[in-house]
């Protein structure tokens, strides 16, 4: 069967303004997304990983225009959506869902579950009545393996992987084709953060979705991605399959990545380099490669020029004049 194409992400680039200036080289800038392109297939999970900072939450906004883009191309389903007007921004809302990095922060406290999991259904279904709302409620809960009667309880009273199934309800309640999964189970206990994989993992044959997996670890990533994207200062520095990722990394930063998770699996030990040093101030980044700082085996040429994104084998990309 062929692959059908459902997101492009092109050359996409967010700046936070940091320092106003008339003069536009007296103003200070963050590049927390930086020349960002790839691709995402239907049904495929699509991995984010990257120290904390280097711009995987600022990505996954900016696809869904939360945060205006400063430039790019965002095609979904072959329409180009920064072109979209501010109605039928609210319209894709339905086709893609973000779900924050915190589920605790992001559902109000003093809402029930029915109220919490009921309020994309009261915005964007406005023909559906209560009771068929509420049908739809606790379809939602047993779905992601909660009981229906837990609607009219408070988040407060959930554990935190309970929490999680509760914000991915809410995330799945408009039928989306794309869920953005912010760092959904960093803050799990490891055996919890199975569990709500394999929830995550269900959903994804069940109702067909497509994800965007954002963690800064690499072993949460590792089981669940189709595909991984490495970033560093936001900037891609590698893409390929899961497999190959692990198998043959060929940035220096991917390695290092994979050295510091003791991974026990022995195809990661040849690999093996520890990061050292910070990662630098994102007003500052470095001119060149911006890993050169920390990298074992930089050079002058480096810290001066940019490495391009360069295709090695078929779909496995790597930023690095040394690969
Ligand atoms: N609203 C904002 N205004 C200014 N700078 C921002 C803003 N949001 C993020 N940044 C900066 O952009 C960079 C990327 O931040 P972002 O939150 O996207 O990183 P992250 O990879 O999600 O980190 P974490 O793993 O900690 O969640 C950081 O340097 C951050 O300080
Ligand atoms: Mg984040």
């Amino acid at each position: 069967m062929d692959k059908e194409l459902l997101l492009q992400v092109k050359n996409l680039n967010k700046f936070f303004l940091l320092k106003k200036s008339l003069r536009e080289k007296n103003r200070v800038y963050v590049k927390a997304v930086h020349n960002v392109s790839f691709d995402v297939y239907r049904g495929e999970t699509l991995g984010i990983v990257g120290e904390s900072g280097c711009g995987k939450s600022t990505l996954g906004r900016s696809i869904l225009r939360l945060y205006e883009p400063t430039s790019g191309d965002i095609i979904f389903n072959n329409e180009n959506i920064m072109a979209y007007d501010a109605t039928r921004l609210r319209a894709l809302r339905e086709d893609m869902q973000y779900i924050f990095q915190d589920p605790y922060s992001s559902m109000n406290p003093k809402m029930t579950i029915r109220d919490i999991i009921m309020e994309p259904l009261d915005n964007f279904r406005k023909e559906m009545n209560v009771k068929a709302k509420e049908d739809r409620v606790a379809e939602l809960l047993e779905i992601v393996g909660l009981s229906r009667d837990v609607m009219n309880r408070y988040p407060h009273e959930f554990s935190g992987g309970q929490r999680q199934r509760i914000v991915i309800a809410r995330g799945i309640a408009l039928n989306p084709q794309l869920l953005i999964c912010d760092e959904s189970v960093s803050a799990l206990d490891v055996s919890v953060q199975a569990q709500i994989i394999n929830l995550l993992q269900e959903l994804k044959k069940r109702l067909n979705l497509t994800y965007l997996f954002i963690s800064h670890d690499l072993r949460v990533v590792k089981f669940i991605s189709d595909k991984i994207m490495v970033l560093y200062l936001g900037e891609i520095m590698e893409i390929a399959s899961s497999d190959d990722l692990f198998a043959a990394p060929r940035h220096p930063y991917t390695k290092s990545l994979i050295g510091s998770i003791s991974s026990g699996d022995p195809r990661a030990k040849h690999t093996r380099v520890i990061l050292e040093g910070e990662i630098p101030n994102p007003m500052n980044a470095p001119k060149g490669c911006p890993f050169s700082t920390r990298c074992p085996i930089a050079t002058e040429k480096c810290r001066v020029e940019k490495p391009a994104l360069v295709e090695l084998e078929p779909d496995h990309f790597a930023s690095c004049f040394y690969v």
